[in-house]
């Protein structure tokens, strides 16, 4: 066999457990007719909220069968829950997690997006927790924290990718100023986590082939908190406020709420000015969050939010590859339903608030670095930043506290590559020159192949070494993650 055509890469994507749903899922769209497939829970297994300023709780990580969509799985869960327990709370609590690794392999833990030290027991990922072994992480959420969606998730180098793709993702909710807002306080809420899996007919997740720990692993089944197409209930004239977290390892969704209006209220960890309606798609990269209102002012019909085509970057080399790889390489990019709208009760109108949480700017940077990302030649397995694989022995960035600098991050590679900085947001500049169209405080950007990204970046706080990557796991597993130290500024 030669060339794999569109036509067939599509095709290939309904070959598994997910043909059915994904025939009737293309029916539904063609004649729009609302089928009644699965109906699963919108709300996640378990939420720990803090009390009088403490967020405490076990947290176990562990395989176990749980319910996977229409299916039993073997997964590595949280507290035998895939996604791991929804935990939240306010700006100035403490959070303390009392961590057990009873996986087979070294784990850890990662508070993705959340401003607190990366170091000692807080967010560090430089600690290594065996198999059997438990570790303390505890840390203070800053007053001055942004509310928003952040996520937890192991960050042990080289197994990062394998353990999040077996299930280990949970989300985490800071409550701030944006949520005292009268009409975001008025609105009903949703947590969506977004994970894509590959099993085998055990339910067990299947060992990637190489190439498909070079592409980042990607899977044909697509779940939303664990299920397959959720449905969400809106308040009639209400408002419900949708928030988005993508914990696949590689995948990156396309996202549209089919003829429905929907507004975007904030990305990653920061807000917008004001809502701004999504008129394209929404585009989700790994790791990245999309806080979304949606008023319930449409006929109440049901609405499906598809997960559409995309590329990044990998139908190209797809192209040149040979017939024996086809069945377990097809990447499915047919457009899905991953969950379903429906309207409920009326409820008072509640608008959309007028003003969000405005993102103070950034004075001009005292310094400027470049950071290329490239795949390297060696059996052409290693991916790399300014040349070079992750070391954990080697500083790459020397920061001082206290200052601003811009990043431009250059994609000299064909695939997609979402840049991720731990410990401290950014607010990104522009994209191939063309300014980003909000100020907002983000975590992730996605840079498109061959492209570059301009980023501002602030160290106010938290001396201590940390780390930027590659959120598609298996290229940052594979080396594409540096050091960054943020040295107090005058010693
Ligand atoms: Cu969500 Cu370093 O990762
Ligand atoms: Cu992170
Ligand atoms: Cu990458």
């Amino acid at each position: 066999m030669t060339a794999i055509n569109r036509r067939q890469f599509l095709t290939w994507g309904l070959v598994g457990t997910t043909a059915a749903l994904s025939t009737r899922c293309a029916q539904n769209l063609t004649f729009g007719s609302p089928l009644t497939i699965f109906s699963s829970t919108d709300t996640l297994p378990t939420h720990q909220r803090s009390q009088s300023g403490l967020l405490e709780l076990a947290l176990q990580a562990r395989q176990q069968q749980v319910p996977l969509g229409n299916q039993t799985a073997t997964l590595l869960t949280y507290n035998g829950q895939v996604p791991g327990p929804t935990l939240e709370a306010k700006t100035g609590d403490t959070v303390r997690i009392n961590f057990e690794n009873q996986l087979a392999q070294t784990s850890n833990l990662h508070f993705h997006g959340l401003h607190i030290p990366p170091t000692g027991n807080a967010d560090n990922v430089f600690l290594a927790v065996p198999p059997g072994a438990t570790q303390r992480y505890e840390f203070v959420v800053p007053e001055q924290h942004p509310g928003g969606l952040f996520w937890y998730h192991p960050h042990h180098h080289g197994v990062v990718a394998e353990q999040v793709f077996g299930g280990l993702a949970g989300p985490l909710v800071i409550r701030g100023q944006v949520d005292e807002i009268p009409e975001v306080q008025a609105a009903e809420e949703a947590i969506l986590v977004l994970q894509d899996f590959d099993l085998n007919r055990r339910g067990q997740p299947r060992e990637p082939m190489p190439m498909f720990r070079r592409w980042g692993r990607q899977g044909n089944l697509m779940t939303v908190n664990g299920a397959l197409i959720p449905t969400l209930t809106i308040p009639q004239s209400g408002l419900l406020r949708v928030r988005l977290l993508n914990a696949s390892p590689s995948r990156i969704y396309r996202l549209r709420l089919d003829n429905h209006p929907w507004h975007l209220m904030g990305l990653d960890g920061g807000t917008l000015d004001e809502p701004v309606e999504i008129e394209e798609d929404l585009i989700l990269a790994p790791g990245e969050r999309a806080d979304i209102l949606v008023p319930g002012t449409r006929e109440p019909n049901r609405y499906s939010l598809l997960s559409l085509p995309y590329d990044r970057g990998i139908t190209d080399m797809m192209r040149g590859m040979g017939g024996r790889h086809h069945r377990r390489a097809s990447i499915d990019n047919a457009p899905r339903e991953i969950a379903r709208l429906q309207y409920g009760e009326t409820t008072t109108a509640v608008p959309l608030p007028k003003l969000l949480i405005p993102t103070t700017s950034l004075p001009e940077p005292t310094r400027r670095r470049e950071f290329v990302l490239d795949h390297g030649i060696d059996h052409g397995h290693s991916f790399l930043i300014n040349g070079r694989g992750f070391d954990h022995n080697r500083v790459d960035t020397p920061v001082q506290l206290g200052t601003v600098e811009d990043w431009r991050i250059i994609n000299k590679a064909g695939m997609d590559h979402p840049f991720h900085v731990h410990t401290n947001a950014f607010q990104v500049l522009n994209r191939n020159g063309q300014p980003f169209p909000f100020q907002v405080w983000k975590d992730v950007v996605n840079v498109k192949a061959y492209e570059s990204v301009d980023l501002r970046i602030v160290f106010t706080d938290f001396p201590g070494k940390t780390v930027y990557h590659c959120h598609i796991l298996d290229h940052e597993d594979q080396g594409m993650m540096g050091i960054l130290e943020i040295q107090p500024a005058s010693v």
